[in-house]
């Protein structure tokens, strides 16, 4: 009888203990996996990933962020003119300010692609260096109606915890000096994965 309670008790003990691993666990897995600018949802069938960053692209001063490599002959010197193109390595940050924490880079091109507005056509690979999404990346290709005051451009693809992604981002603009062109831009990006 008193060997039955004890064994009761231990039987009792290693319930609660493989409880509280197993709730602990959880939570250690979901404060690895958030960061506070992109939250994942596994709804089952598929990933929902939202983010909220800026992309700081600077023309100007010594070390510009993005550069133009060509233009037609014909063009003006304006960045606004049809056919011009820029190489781009934008960092990303948490929040608006130049200084907040670098999460990542956009890398690639974006070029003058409309005649007479300006649309720019982004071919650019966003690539993140923090959290649980370090070394993952997704591929933007769309046509950004920069005038407008919400882009919304078409993500294609990915790599890492954004493999086979598909997706929308949602851009505004949140300053831009219009004499040389710099700006920093929020970004709102969904984006649904199977991993
Ligand atoms: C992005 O999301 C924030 C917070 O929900 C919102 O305030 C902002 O207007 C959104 N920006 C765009 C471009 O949708």
């Amino acid at each position: 009888m008193e060997l039955h309670d004890t064994k009761q008790t231990m039987v009792q003990l290693m319930v609660t203990i493989f409880l509280f691993i197993l709730a602990t666990g959880s939570s250690w897995a979901q404060s690895t996996d958030d960061v506070s600018w992109a939250k994942r949802v596994d709804t089952g069938s598929q990933v929902v990933t939202t983010m909220q960053f800026y992309f700081h692209d600077t023309l100007s001063g010594r070390n510009p962020s993005a550069v133009k490599v060509a233009q037609p002959q014909s063009s003006t010197n304006s960045l606004g003119g049809f056919g011009s193109l820029l190489m781009v390595d934008d960092p990303l940050t948490e929040g608006p300010n130049k200084n907040s924490k670098l999460i990542g880079h956009a890398r690639g091109m974006y070029g003058q692609a409309a005649q007479n507005d300006l649309g720019l056509i982004m071919v650019l690979n966003y690539g993140f260096t923090d959290g649980v999404y370090k070394d993952s990346s997704f591929s933007l290709l769309s046509l950004n109606p920069a005038m407008q005051t919400v882009r919304e451009m078409a993500i294609v693809g990915g790599t890492g915890l954004f493999r086979l992604a598909r997706g929308y981002a949602l851009a505004r603009t949140y300053w831009i000096d219009p004499s040389t062109g710099d700006a920093i831009v929020g970004y709102n990006v969904t984006i649904t994965t199977y991993i």
